[in-house]
């Protein structure tokens, strides 16, 4: 039995039909193909699947598509604007805060959604808001600096 589903993505109006037991992640990089949400653990504990969705960063493995009726969903694919990275993404290339990448997506929408919760967040906010995402090359360190890298950039902007 399939359910229809009406949802803008990346802003885009998406409108699919789904089954009740589909899972967001599922949804998202299955029948919409945007594969920059990763799928690491599936129990909500590695963060590689966060997207954010009506502006909280929500794990997608964690929900299922039919929750995210009516609503608004934003992946990684939407984060760059006329070709240009966000801040976020251009901030994690320039402090080298990815190695393999796999849990780079979830870090950047966590971290995004971190800041525009706690501009002037401290190092320790930061490594607090980072504990739902789990990355296995870096040690976090440059993961951390990106983020402030970033911060800084948005306060010398403001
Ligand atoms: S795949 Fe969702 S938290 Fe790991
Ligand atoms: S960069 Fe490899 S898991 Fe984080």
């Amino acid at each position: 039995m399939s359910i229809p589903l009406s949802l803008t993505v990346n802003g885009k109006s998406v409108q699919a039909e789904v089954e009740p037991r589909t899972l967001l992640v599922q949804f998202i990089r299955e029948q919409l193909r945007l594969t920059g949400t990763h799928q690491g653990c599936d129990t909500a504990q590695c963060g590689a699947c966060t997207v954010h969705l009506n502006g909280q960063a929500v794990k997608s493995c964690s929900m299922l598509a039919l929750q995210a009726q009516g609503g608004a969903v934003t992946t990684i694919e939407g984060l760059e604007k006329n070709g240009e990275l966000h801040p976020m993404q251009a901030a994690f290339r320039e402090c080298h805060g990815l190695q393999c990448g796999f849990c780079t997506p979830g870090m950047v929408m966590t971290a995004i959604k971190l800041l525009e919760d706690k501009p002037a967040a401290s190092e320790h906010e930061i490594r607090e808001g980072l504990e739902g995402n789990i990355c296995r090359c870096t040690g976090y360190h440059n993961i951390v600096k990106s983020i402030q890298h970033c911060q800084a950039g948005s306060t010398a902007t403001a």
